[in-house]
């Protein structure tokens, strides 16, 4: 089993993965008990009700009235929600409500943006996020990330899948480490004869299929994906979902997508965010995804779902 130490205090919650293959030890709290997570905790205010009640226990993610500014500009307002581990949960909403904005914050990527910050709090496995201490590059590692856009680097198909673990220093026999990623990530077939070949030079949805094994090789514990099929053809896009539905049995996944077919198909849990007037963008509901689609309680989910508004 392995095991993600993420503070003392958190060590029994952050369990992970039961069925993933045997990891190191690893922190993302580098300074000890000295992090000023308590008082972070304690200065946030109590908030709006969690849109649907997870046990804390099961929540990867833990969002406290979180909101994500760019300079003075707010893009994501005060979002409380919870995300369960090995749950496919989604985030549907109109272009522009912070859908992406919100999903890089789970793994601190909108750090690299100049002037973007945040308030309030995402908990992971317990642990605060944005505390003093926690390293982002060892977040990133553990929260991985697929983007819209298929973004093999210019470079063989097994070099991308080794990139990161040989990064991260890994030291076990990497041959079997890039087969058993690209076997999870269900391209192994597909390109074990040509592992010398550029990533590029595959179809859009085996890049894509190659950036999850990517994902994968350095041993995450969540994959967060923006609209991952959006450049896809139909049997690619079902190809992705499928996998999906594999890979949710060792990770948690948080999907950002604004095809409703989509969340409907592939995810266990549905969050619809709109804008406001401010043009900030706000958890409307959470619910089970068949529940969001079939029987919405707020008005404005039923009216982006049956296509009369986004
Ligand atoms: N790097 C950025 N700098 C400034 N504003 C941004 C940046 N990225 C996104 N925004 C703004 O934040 C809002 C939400 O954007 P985004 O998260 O991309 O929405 P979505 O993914 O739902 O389409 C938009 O108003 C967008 O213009
Ligand atoms: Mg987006």
């Amino acid at each position: 089993m392995k095991r993600v130490r993420v503070d003392q205090t958190v060590d029994d919650a952050s369990s992970v993965g039961d069925g993933e293959r045997p990891g190191p030890t690893i922190r993302i709290v580098t300074t000890g008990p000295g992090s000023n997570e308590a008082a972070r905790a304690a200065s946030t205010p109590a908030t709006a009700v969690a849109a649907l009640p997870i046990p804390e226990e099961e929540a990867v993610f833990d969002l406290r009235s979180l909101s994500c500014y760019y300079g003075d500009f707010r893009a994501v307002r005060d979002i409380t929600l919870r995300a369960p581990k090995n749950k496919i949960t989604a985030l549907i909403g109109p272009s522009g409500c912070g859908k992406s904005t919100l999903l890089r914050s789970f793994n601190r990527m909108n750090d690299l943006i100049d002037g973007a910050r945040i308030t309030g709090q995402v908990l992971y496995h317990g642990v605060d996020l944005y505390a003093d201490g926690v390293d982002p590059v060892e977040v990133r590692r553990r929260i991985g990330m697929v983007f819209q856009k298929p973004n093999p680097f210019p470079k063989s198909i097994y070099d991308n899948v080794a990139f990161g673990p040989r990064i991260a220093g890994y030291r076990g026999n990497m041959d079997e480490l890039v087969e058993e990623s690209l076997r999870r990530a269900a391209l192994w077939d597909e390109v074990k004869d040509k592992l010398k070949s550029p990533g590029t030079a595959l179809s859009g949805g085996q890049q894509q299929r190659l950036c999850i094994a990517r994902a994968i090789a350095v041993e995450p514990d969540v994959i967060l994906m923006d609209e991952p099929c959006s450049s896809l053809d139909p049997i690619a896009t079902l190809k992705i979902e499928e996998l999906m539905h594999e890979l949710k049995q060792n990770y948690t996944i948080v999907i950002v997508t604004h095809n409703m077919q989509q969340a409907a198909r592939a995810s266990d849990l549905t969050a619809f965010l709109t804008m406001g007037t401010d043009r900030a963008g706000y958890l409307v509901e959470m619910a089970p995804t068949q529940k969001l689609f079939t029987s919405p309680d707020n008005r404005l989910t039923e009216d982006y779902i049956t296509g009369r508004f986004g």
